[in-house]
């Protein structure tokens, strides 16, 4: 079958799987090939068992499926045969030499811009899906140029916005797609190329287009703004606890200012996710190589009450447990950083279930997507993995809620109560719970930057 565009994506994960299944599903006419070299994740992409868990991804990966989207571990023939490429592999945080724990990690990346030019035979446009440091489009540049073949490279900057959880909604129906070239005249034809592809869905006045500097650094300033919405909040919430406020109400009346919105007000036990932590880690890094110490450390800042928050969860279960938990069972609900997915990168669930298995606790944790994500992260520490919450919780001292998951707003506490050791706690990390109804139950109730209700005399 001929197809109008022919479009590689490499790196087949989180991101490069759930935007190239959608621009499959909208543009039947264009080929879309994945490939990556695990081949474990590519056979699965092949397989009815798909590699990630992302709500609506599977029925619209069956549509297209062998018609116009195809998973390939070929590399280089798929180089050489596709003219648009999305580079879409990880970017951690660099955890070896210069910059380790704070720099983005490159190698992935650079590997792949050397595949690119060992490959191709034909001009090809280059698009950055990963996020990376600004200034990266230059480095990949240089790389590309240093080629001896006549292949001309354009690059360009297309970050992804998507949110796990959401992420077929957020592509069906994006805020904003970002395009960032040079604005000479190869980039705006390249830049041409690229809107035309999102126009076969996005509305046009949702396709933006800046110069690539500014694209490559709005992804991570996008990021920067949402992570330091949930600290703000988070630092409250430590305010609201010992004052007795309620963070609910002071969110909403804050929020409701039109100028603030609601969104991303919600406390929780810390965000998590593979991309806030080493987004704003990257961006404070790049301040101080700029001697912008100031601004370093004001994002900086953001990390610490994230950490603050995980640990203040785990010393309040230990100050309200009678200043020790060794020995006492302690179920975690949930493992997965959000609700709706089966990630667990930076999950909250990781430092707290380390941090109580350090206190000698003995841990349960439960969830019903991400147990096998989860196990992987702590090999070393004696935890139990249960997929049931009511038996997790059985015979427990308290439980703590870490994911947001609907299932854990609806259980019968009643059942879970009378199964608990007595007295029985409960520390909602996420605010799901009716706090009141619980503590009737009997329950003594401690929720992030609420009230706590005890049955202490
Ligand atoms: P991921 O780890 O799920 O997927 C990356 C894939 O790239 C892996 O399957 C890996 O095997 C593959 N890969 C690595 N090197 C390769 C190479 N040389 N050739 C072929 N394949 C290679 O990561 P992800 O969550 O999809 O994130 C990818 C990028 O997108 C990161 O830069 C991230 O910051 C950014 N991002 C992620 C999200 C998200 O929600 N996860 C959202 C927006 C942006
Ligand atoms: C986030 C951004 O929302 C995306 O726009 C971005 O593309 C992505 O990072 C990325 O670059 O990887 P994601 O991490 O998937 O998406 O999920 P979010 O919904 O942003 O949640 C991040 C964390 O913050 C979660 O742990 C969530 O529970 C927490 N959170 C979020 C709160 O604690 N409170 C809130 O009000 C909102």
């Amino acid at each position: 079958m001929d197809y109008k565009k022919n479009i590689l994506c490499i790196g087949a994960g989180y991101v490069g799987g759930p935007t190239m299944a959608m621009i499959a599903y909208k543009c039947p006419q264009y080929k879309v090939t994945l490939v990556d070299i695990n081949s474990q994740r590519i056979e699965a992409w092949n397989s009815d068992q798909l590699p990630i868990f992302e709500p609506g991804l599977d029925s619209i990966v069956k549509t297209c499926k062998g018609k116009n989207l195809f998973f390939s571990t070929n590399i280089e023939s798929e180089i050489k045969k596709n003219d648009i490429i999305f580079v879409a592999v990880n970017t951690p945080t660099k955890d070896y030499g210069v910059g380790a724990g704070m720099a983005a990690d490159l190698q992935y990346f650079e590997k792949t811009a050397r595949q690119i030019v060992a490959c191709a035979e034909t001009s090809k446009i280059i698009i950055e899906k990963s996020t990376l440091p600004v200034k990266s489009a230059q480095v990949l540049e240089r790389i590309l140029e240093a080629s001896d073949s006549n292949v001309q490279f354009d690059v360009l900057s297309n970050p992804e916005f998507l949110a796990e959880g959401t992420a077929m909604n957020d592509l069906e129906n994006p805020d904003r797609v970002l395009i960032g070239s040079r604005e000479t005249e190869a980039g705006i034809r390249a830049r041409n190329e690229l809107v035309e592809i999102y126009a076969n869905w996005v509305p046009k006045d949702r396709i933006i287009t800046s110069n690539i500097w500014s694209s490559e650094l709005s992804k991570l300033i996008a990021n920067a703004f949402l992570a330091q919405r949930v600290s703000s909040i988070n630092a409250v919430s430590a305010l609201c606890e010992v004052t007795r406020a309620d963070v609910t109400e002071v969110a909403n009346a804050v929020g409701m200012d039109s100028r603030i919105g609601s969104k991303f007000l919600q406390a929780s036990v810390g965000f998590g996710g593979s991309c806030f932590k080493k987004d704003i880690l990257n961006l404070v890094y790049i301040c101080r190589s700029y001697g912008l110490n100031e601004p370093a450390d004001y994002w900086e800042q953001v990390i610490k009450i994230n950490q603050y928050q995980q640990d203040r969860f785990v010393f309040s279960m230990i100050r309200s447990m009678f200043n020790t938990l060794a020995g006492r069972k302690i179920c975690l609900f949930g493992a997965a950083f959000k609700a709706n997915t089966d990630d667990t990168r930076e999950s909250p669930a990781i430092s707290i279930a380390k941090r109580l298995v350090e206190e000698k606790a003995h841990v349960v944790v439960t969830d019903p997507r991400a147990l096998n994500n989860f196990e992987k992260n702590l090999i070393d520490y004696p935890i139990e993995y249960e997929d049931d919450p009511y038996i997790a919780a059985n015979a427990a001292h308290a439980i703590g809620i870490i994911t947001e998951w609907d299932i854990y707003k609806s259980l019968d506490y009643e059942k879970i109560y009378r199964s608990m050791v007595k007295p029985a706690f409960i520390f909602d990390g996420r605010n799901i719970i009716d706090r009141q109804h619980l503590f009737k139950i009997g329950f003594n109730v401690f929720a992030i930057g609420k009230p706590e209700l005890t049955h202490y005399k």
